[in-house]
């Protein structure tokens, strides 16, 4: 292909990519797989790699790119981005359409919009001629930060505007709430707990965490999003109310929430704070409220703002998930990996329709910065699931004879001085002997997604472990009938339960089996991953950091981690008593490393269309087999595996000798 044909075509592939992302993105309606999709991404990368002065910055490909930041630059926004006044009842939004009907002397009924209010981080989009040029935060609302890199890494804002349905402005400042998904945001802090890694509070401080990134790579690795919902500033096109915005901002291709709504009269936006209400736990993004703004800009205009907010709009908040409790004790909690956690047992309290009685503390730090005494009459808060904090101390209720409390300096299981590494914020028992950390991890052993042991509960295995029948998982499988018989709550039937669920555990594959055995930073993705890569036990107790960090997701904390358990004689001794208890690694499915490596050695290049399977699925069929699958021809390719529509790389393969073989061939060479 020549200049100029690849110029054509890196012009109607970027087109249809952004026509597609439109589809995904703001219609929510797409019309293309992700493999299709990805298979034109590639295509124009390809391109752009072969024709790099043809690569512009609105390029679909553009969006993670560049050196980390030093800092982030100021950016003043062309008009100030206020904040909002709260009502907290019905009444105070009745108060606040009786002011705007005085103020502007009109008797009518308003047209207001009531929209959800995200949860989020607050943001400018500057588009100069349909361009993305500048992304900033609010700031203190005059200034903000510039992080236009981490914003382009957000897929579901454009990088160049939409002008199919109407004519483009010549400059758009627009604001909008990146937020974090709620599911995204359970996952991330999933994987931070198994990574070691402190969890983020709430979806919110994620998305404040990831947008103030120095390095865009990171940003781009969360699955952030966006919803816009005002205007700052408008040239060179003219928009008269906020419902008439909402629609033309989703015509320019930004993506608007779809339960925004228009009405009549403040009754009927009531209404719909209620509807919200309801609706908010099925949401996949935390709302705080609902925010309810005067539709006509000719009236906001007379209506005016004051210092900080305006006068036509107003957030109705939710009521909170907080509320008052006292601490009855602070005690230290010992975790499987012997990580010293401080707990408040509270006094019961309902709290967004759910009981709670402890609080984690987190750490000493955390106390400290807080201030948490024993007696203290503090405020909690439950987010979604996530586990109750304490938000702060009602320090104008605490008794004149409290103490500050500092967690104890040996364990509370086993006695022995608790260590404080370098560079961390908690605390440790290290004696891999303490019986609170053998009980926690017993208790993970049988878990759900380890080996399953159903019935295995915590008030059993303290019972189990006191009476001196288990002292480690392997003992489960020697457990005798008549031993049960006799433990508190535990008759003939439920003796056989157990001892059933015990039984059916045994043959367990084995990334569960990895998983159970409770190795540091080996949560269940990282199992599943060593699983694969290996296929057998014996393998991963043989493998050395080095071969360990090669595999994709492991890098060098989680490698030591998995010699160190391994290298353990008490931890080997341990695996093989399991086995003599009867434990059975099932084989798993799917790649067993070293079986088939008829690809060893050999490069494929996939061009063109393919039927059988996505161009992902066949290079990961290459790679299983020990070959190696590339992007580009070259003297190194071995096949070239081309379908219908192949161009520049099937004439590069032929002018270089390079075996061009057929999909049917490929699945041939597969059988
Ligand atoms: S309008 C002049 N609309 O709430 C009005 N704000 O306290 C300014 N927010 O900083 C904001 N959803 O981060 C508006 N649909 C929405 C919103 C919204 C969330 C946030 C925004 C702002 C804060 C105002």
């Amino acid at each position: 292909m020549d200049r100029s044909e690849a110029q054509k075509r890196i012009e109607a592939l970027r087109e249809q990519l952004n026509y597609h992302s439109y589809r995904y993105y703001v219609l929510d309606d797409p019309e293309l797989t992700d493999a299709d999709y990805d298979r034109m991404f590639r295509e124009l990368q390809e391109l752009e790699e072969q024709f790099p002065d043809l690569i512009t910055p609105d390029s679909p490909t553009q969006r993670v790119g560049g050196e980390p930041l030093a800092a982030f630059e100021p950016v003043r926004h062309a008009t100030p981005m206020l904040s909002l006044d709260n009502a907290f009842d019905d009444q105070e939004l009745r108060d606040f359409d009786a002011r705007l009907h005085r103020l502007l002397e009109i008797e009518e009924p308003f047209e207001y919009t009531v929209e959800p209010k995200m949860d989020g981080v607050a943001v400018e989009l500057v588009y100069i001629n349909g361009l993305f040029e500048v992304g900033s935060t609010r700031g203190d609302g005059v200034t903000g930060e510039n992080i236009t890199a981490n914003l382009k890494t957000i897929k579901s804002i454009p990088l160049r505007l939409r002008d199919e349905e109407i004519s483009l402005p010549a400059r758009l400042d627009v604001r909008g709430e990146v937020y974090y998904p709620t599911e995204a945001f359970k996952k991330l802090n999933r994987e931070r707990e198994e990574a070691g890694e402190p969890t983020f509070v709430n979806p919110r401080n994620s998305a404040s965490g990831s947008l103030r990134q120095l390095d865009p790579a990171i940003t781009a690795t969360r699955p952030l999003d966006i919803f816009v919902y005002g205007l700052g500033l408008i040239e060179g096109y003219e928009l008269t109310s906020q419902w008439q915005a909402l629609l033309a901002f989703k015509k320019w291709g930004l993506r608007v929430n779809p339960l925004i709504t228009l009405c009549t009269g403040i009754e009927a936006a009531i209404e719909h704070y209620h509807n919200f209400v309801r609706m908010r736990e099925s949401l996949p993004y935390e709302i705080d409220g609902v925010v309810i703004k005067l539709n006509e800009f000719r009236l906001q205009e007379k209506a005016g703002v004051r210092s900080r907010s305006p006068r036509w709009a107003i957030a109705r908040k939710f009521p909170a998930h907080q509320e008052t409790t006292r601490v009855v004790d602070i005690i230290a909690q010992v975790g499987r990996t012997g990580a010293i956690t401080p707990v408040a047992i509270l006094e019961p309290v309902m709290v967004g329709g759910v009981e709670v009685r402890r609080a984690t503390l987190h750490n000493q730090d955390e106390i400290d910065r807080k201030d948490i005494r024993v007696g203290d009459t503090v405020i909690i808060q439950r987010a979604g699931d996530v586990i109750p904090e304490i938000i702060k101390v009602v320090t104008s209720k605490r008794g004149t004879n409290t103490q500050k409390y500092t967690l104890p300096k040996t364990c509370p299981a086993c006695g022995s001085q608790l260590v404080r590494l370098e560079g961390e914020a908690v605390l440790r028992c290290e004696n891999i002997t303490c019986p609170a950390q053998i009980k926690e991890s017993i208790k993970h052993f049988a878990s759900k997604g380890a080996m399953d042991i159903d019935g295995l509960g915590d008030k059993l295995v303290e019972q189990l472990l006191a009476k001196g029948l288990i002292s480690s998982h392997a003992d489960l499988y020697f457990l005798q009938r008549d031993q049960l018989i006799g433990l508190d709550r535990m008759a003939e039937k439920s003796a056989d339960n157990l001892l059933r669920a015990i039984d059916s555990s045994r043959r367990v594959p084995l990334d569960r089996f990895l998983y159970a055995l409770g190795i540091r930073h080996v949560g269940e993705h990282i199992a599943k991953v060593l699983a694969q890569h290996y296929g057998e036990l014996k393998k991963i107790m043989r493998a050395q950091e080095d071969e360990l960090m090669a595999i994709n997701e492991i890098g060098p904390q989680v490698a030591s981690s998995i010699v160190t358990f391994f290298r353990e004689p008490r931890n080997q001794k341990l695996i093989e008593r399991l086995f003599e208890g009867g434990v059975r690694i099932e084989k798993q499915q799917g790649p067993a490393a070293e079986a088939d490596q008829r690809f060893a050695g050999k490069t494929f290049v996939f061009t063109g269309a393919l039927e059988k399977f996505t161009r992902k699925e066949a290079e990961k069929l290459v790679e299983e087999r020990g070959g190696r699958a590339a992007s580009s021809v070259s003297k190194k390719t071995d096949y070239l595996v081309a379908g219908p529509g192949a161009g520049s790389k099937l004439e590069k393969a032929r002018s270089l000798g390079v075996a061009v073989i057929t999909e049917d061939d490929f699945l041939e060479m597969l059988q």
